[in-house]
């Protein structure tokens, strides 16, 4: 049994480092190649380039082979306000509105999980970026995970923060919808009330903690949105 193990890690290790820097596509050696080369059972073989399948350098193609495989693609990355406006080359900048302990109201409780009436941080700020007013957010964080936040002072990109204390979201929920501003949104906004705006509301998750609720209101006129669906091929 012993054995068996160590011959399959072998040739494991063989096609590992025979196929090491190839490009993706390039075909690995033939199960009955390594049978005859390493003088062993076609299981063991087997064992061993499942084994690399499962780690994702190989991929079988049914007919065809097993090929080095194309390197996995990462989904989607949760990306905070100050990102998203870095990838279109601008600098994000914000406006605290207001920041302060709320206690939680019976909407805010529910989407942060906590007890209505737990102390929650009511941050609200106007964002912009390249100098442009971009959108109104606004965010309620569940405090009991963040004590002291406000007394800390302010950061300027609150995810930046959140990673600073391991509480980074790790995923998200969210919910994207087109609507008209309000008198108020307007006015911060620097548009005309009932022109067009994207409502994008997340809560924001680090593991199974709820970290973050929030309601971001977008010009449209601006703001476009980016996602990433499925897995992109090479
Ligand atoms: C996105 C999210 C907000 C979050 C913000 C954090 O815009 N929709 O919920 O608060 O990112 O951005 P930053 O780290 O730049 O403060």
């Amino acid at each position: 049994m012993v054995q068996r193990e160590l011959k399959h890690v072998v040739v494991r290790e063989h096609v590992r480092s025979l196929l090491d820097g190839a490009e993706p596509g390039t075909p690995a050696p033939s199960e009955r190649e390594l049978v005859s080369q390493f003088k062993v059972a076609r299981m063991t073989v087997r064992q061993a380039l499942d084994a690399l399948v499962a780690e994702g350098l190989l991929e079988r193609m049914p007919g065809r082979g097993t090929f080095v495989a194309r390197p996995r693609r990462r989904p989607a990355q949760l990306t905070s306000f100050t990102e998203d406006m870095r990838r279109r080359g601008l600098t994000a900048d914000s406006r605290t509105l207001l920041a302060r302990i709320e206690k939680a109201g019976p909407g805010v409780a529910r989407a942060l999980e906590v007890e209505p009436n737990s102390p929650v941080v009511h941050w609200k700020r106007l964002r912009r970026a390249g100098g442009a007013t971009m959108c109104l957010e606004d965010a309620y964080l569940n405090e009991a995970l963040l004590p002291g936040f406000l007394a800390s002072g302010l950061p300027s990109s609150l995810y930046d923060a959140l990673q600073g204390r391991r509480l980074r979201p790790t995923w998200a929920e969210d919910a994207i919808q087109a609507d008209v501003a309000s008198v108020e949104e307007a006015d911060l906004l620097g548009l005309e009330p009932g022109q067009p705006v994207l409502r994008l509301a997340r809560r924001a998750l680090c593991g199974d903690r709820v970290v973050q609720v929030s309601r971001s209101t977008y010009r449209s006129d601006r703001f476009t949105l980016h996602v990433q669906l499925g897995e992109a091929t090479a």
